[in-house]
């Protein structure tokens, strides 16, 4: 077999451990195995490059510096990715698909720059252009994503008047420079375009609000793996190509996934500025008087311990709390009672896409305690405590009855249609989405103030000696 053969070989078995590892992610039971096959493929990608030919015919060429850049990458990513907390998962994600952006974009520049001279087709320049502009957004944009995320600058949305037509003169610049260098070749050329596609990334993420990034970053992730896609085809990578191809893919799904579970368009989700709005005055009164019912933990703690159905609707504020293994805690002390006790899981509970289940499997919660919203909400009228853990949007009615709310559209899980209703908040605050919440006056609802860590330990205290 010619090492040629071999190789192409080896990418076939790494392009088909990605599927099956695209398959495995799509359930949490066997997320963890999808993970372990992603990751043999890609070492069996990755060895596979070394058995190419340099072009001298000898080895691969600069196989040193290869290996060094693999392991001051692995010194760097492995500590980042084992430490990491959860809440600063999303930052972690946009850090390496920036680099994996900006790695494309450098394999795409370096191409033009041997290539050049050479005139090649067309399209094989437009492969190499393309790749640069991608890559390069979606480095720079990755970039501010992860500032917002880490807070290292405003998480508000940045905008200016003229920020959309500003930002669509980038857009036509951009295509301007790549039909010029398309036509004369010019190398010059190619530092304008990679100085406007970095504005570009810049200036796209600025107006987006820091709660939105994940949609973003979603997004960014499709643009990284057209990149690498590109780059693929320039350099005549067939395992880049469908890797690429498969991140590209997924990712533009997930983006409409999540899009679409906010109950928003992903054009709202990119250039509405959301996110930007605090309307609830924070003290538990409104104006036409009406206040929230507020108990203490043994009330609460005997109300739970007199149920049979407990449904625990988990949100943000539990992933703020770190409160998994509490929420654990509770639910095993009730069903020692003989009470039912499952978890309704709202698609975008949280602040990234399956946030709410790798925070409970983190406490080994079982799966089969996970409800999917609809299936959730097709029990939650037989339920007689819906306990919303840090949750507030996700459970908000505003999004079944209100035309006029930001959120309205959004799916729900119904806390309201159960018996009572017990939210576990810090304050008065609204949620994500800086919108009041009506359940939380609604006359079966309490209210337990307090960091949810916090609250469920006494919860926990209370259910036992109940
Ligand atoms: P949110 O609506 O954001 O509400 C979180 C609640 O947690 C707040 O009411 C907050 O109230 C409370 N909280 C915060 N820290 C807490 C703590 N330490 N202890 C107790 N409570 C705490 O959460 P949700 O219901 O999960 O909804 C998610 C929102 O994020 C949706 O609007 C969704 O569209 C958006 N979003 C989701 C995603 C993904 S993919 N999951 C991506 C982007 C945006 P206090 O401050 O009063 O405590």
């Amino acid at each position: 077999m010619s090492r040629t053969t071999l190789i192409d070989l080896l990418y076939l078995v790494a392009a088909t451990t990605f599927l099956l590892a695209l398959k495995g992610l799509g359930s949490p039971k066997r997320a963890r195995l999808g993970n372990v096959v992603a990751a043999v493929g890609m070492a069996i990608a990755v060895g596979a490059t070394f058995f190419h030919q340099g072009a001298d015919g000898q080895g691969l060429a600069h196989v040193n510096l290869i290996v060094l850049g693999m392991v001051i990458g692995t010194i760097v990513a492995v500590p980042a990715a084992r430490f990491v907390q959860m809440t600063a998962m999303p930052q972690l994600v946009a850090i390496f698909n920036g680099v994996g952006g900006g790695a494309a974009a450098l394999v795409s520049i370096t191409e033009f720059i041997h290539i050049k001279n050479d005139r090649p087709a067309t399209y094989v320049t437009l492969e190499v252009l393309l790749g640069v502009l991608i890559g390069t957004v979606s480095f720079s944009g990755s970039a501010i994503a992860y500032a917002k995320l880490q807070e290292l600058m405003t998480t508000r949305p940045v905008t200016y008047p003229g920020q959309q037509i500003l930002n669509g003169i980038f857009g036509v610049v951009a295509l301007g420079l790549i039909v010029a260098i398309l036509v004369n070749g010019n190398l010059a050329l190619l530092w304008i375009l990679l100085a406007i596609a970095f504005i570009l990334g810049i200036a796209f993420v600025l107006p987006i609000g820091g709660a939105d990034v994940p949609v973003l970053i979603s997004l960014l992730n499709s643009f990284t793996g057209l990149a690498v896609a590109a780059s693929g085809f320039t350099i005549g990578s067939n395992v880049l190509i469908v890797a690429g191809t498969l991140v590209g893919a997924s990712g533009i799904l997930l983006t409409r996934m999540m899009s679409k579970a906010m109950g928003r368009s992903l054009g709202n989700v990119l250039f509405s500025a959301f996110g930007s709005v605090v309307t609830a005055s924070g003290d538990g009164t409104r104006d036409d008087g009406r206040t929230v019912r507020s108990g203490t933990p043994d009330d609460i703690g005997v109300l739970l311990a007199y149920a049979s159905k407990v449904v625990i609707i988990p949100g943000y504020g539990l992933a703020v709390a770190q409160a998994q293994h509490t929420v654990r805690e509770l639910a095993d002390e009730l069903e020692k009672k003989g009470i039912e006790v499952f978890y309704a899981i709202h698609p975008v509970a949280g602040r990234m896409p399956g946030h709410m289940n790798v925070l409970l499997a983190e406490a080994n919660i079982p799966y089969e305690k996970l409800k999917e919203m609809d299936e959730a909400n097709t029990e939650m009228p037989t339920a007689d405590v819906a306990l919303v853990v840090g949750a507030n949007d996700t459970v908000n009615p505003a999004a079944k009855a209100d035309p006029g709310s930001p959120i309205y559209g959004m799916p729900i899980i119904n806390a309201d249609q159960a018996g009572t209703v017990v939210f576990l908040k810090r304050s008065m605050r609204p949620g994500f989405a800086g919108i009041e919440n009506e359940l939380l006056y609604d006359p079966k609802t309490i209210l337990l103030f307090g960091d949810a860590k916090d609250t469920l330990t006494k919860l926990v205290a209370s259910v036992a000696n109940s």
